[in-house]
């Protein structure tokens, strides 16, 4: 058998030991002779599983006691309407810090579901290649919405904007558990879970319980599974949770545990990001170069583009030969086992994206791939 190291942006590759342990109980989970797959939701054999992964999401994440842990589905961008359903219900008015793509979409369903959206700050200037500083949030609004880490733009915030009252939601899809996180100074949290935890399918919320409405008090129309209530008080079993993804969840949850919690990931992760980082700020990387601004940088999504991108934008002839020379390393990193490294057609070029479960080994395999080509194509 032999794995690539892949370097998708979600789904992503999971930690293999977890991967092996899940072939082990396919066909049959603790001696119940089924897989987990084929269990009732409300077995007895499959609720310690959902148990346990809200015990473990607590407990890595310390969440505190006045938070609710949801599993719910619909991915990431159901969230984008769910937080507005829930929360703009006051005012009907909410701010938005504007960092990239799934910042904008958020603000686009709020303002959909008739929400007055303030942006503001916005990155857009440089293409949103850093986080706008924005200490103090103030004014009506029935929350504020950051975008913590920009999966796209490969930035992430360095500092926590302070919201006084207002609650603070924000989106950590592509960061959850890369890090310590202090869960207090956020009103909702939430993340699919296609990145940093399990394969897609749930997406995780943390909600500060007294932020939770009755369902005839969210917005007019808000149907029964997109109120929280609606899952907080059936334990994330209304209906049918994604048992199996939950399932996969817990196990990736303690082997984060076991591989130091949030705060073994954070040195993990910045070991392999800081390889990452050196190698193309250095003069030896040269031929390539990093797009996220220093002091946005995320830890999680790298993307870096060629010497040939420098060209005017109107220059058709350098525009070919930067897009012929992007897919040469695409294809010849794949056909050295190192996949998915194409970069998001808005910023261009490549994107490594470099999850807990990537190794450092991968890192050091695509630094090296990086400066051979580099040295090939110069
Ligand atoms: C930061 C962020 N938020 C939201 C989403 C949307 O998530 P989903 O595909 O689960 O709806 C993504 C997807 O990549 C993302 O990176």
């Amino acid at each position: 058998m032999s794995r690539v190291y892949n370097f998708s942006a979600g789904p992503s590759c999971l930690p293999e030991e977890v991967l092996n342990e899940c072939a082990k109980e396919m066909l049959d989970y603790n001696g119940t002779g089924q897989s987990v797959m084929e269990m009732s939701h409300r077995s007895k054999a499959y609720e310690p599983i959902i148990e346990d992964a809200e015990a473990m999401v607590r407990k890595l994440m310390k969440v505190p006691d006045n938070y609710k842990v949801l599993f719910v589905q619909g991915g990431g961008s159901t969230q984008f309407a769910m937080v507005a359903e829930n929360l703009g219900i006051k005012h009907k008015k909410a701010a938005y810090i504007e960092t990239g793509v799934w910042a904008k979409k958020a603000a686009a369903e709020a303002k959909k579901l008739g929400i007055e959206v303030d942006v503001i700050a916005s990155s857009k200037d440089k293409n949103y290649s850093y986080i706008p500083r924005v200490e103090k949030i103030s004014g009506d609004y029935d929350y504020a919405y950051i975008c913590f880490n920009n999966t796209i733009m490969g930035t992430h915030y360095e500092y926590i904007p302070d919201t006084g009252d207002i609650p603070l939601v924000a989106d950590i899809s592509s960061c959850v558990l890369s890090e310590p996180l202090d869960v207090t100074k956020f009103g909702l949290l939430f993340a699919g879970a296609q990145k940093n935890l399990a394969p897609a399918g749930v997406t995780l919320v943390i909600i500060r319980e007294d932020l939770i409405p009755e369902p005839e008090n969210c917005l007019p129309g808000t149907p029964t599974m997109l109120a929280y209530k609606t899952h907080a008080d059936n334990g994330s079993m209304y209906n049918t949770p994604p048992c199996y993804t939950i399932y996969v969840l817990g196990k990736v949850l303690h082997w984060i545990e076991a591989n130091g919690g949030a705060e073994g990931m954070l040195k993990r992760n910045k070991e392999k990001a800081d390889y990452l980082y050196n190698y193309l700020d250095s003069n030896e990387g040269n031929f390539y170069h990093a797009t996220a601004q220093t002091g946005s940088r995320s830890l999680m999504n790298v993307p870096f583009l060629t010497k040939y991108s420098d060209h005017a934008a109107d220059d058709e002839a350098a525009a070919a030969k930067e897009k012929e020379i992007n897919d040469k390393f695409v294809k010849a990193a794949s056909a050295a086992g190192l996949v998915n490294l194409k970069g998001h057609r808005l910023v261009g070029g490549m994107r490594a994206s470099i999850y807990n479960a990537m190794t450092l080994d991968g890192v050091k395999a695509l630094v090296d791939f990086m400066k051979k080509f580099a040295e090939e194509n110069k």
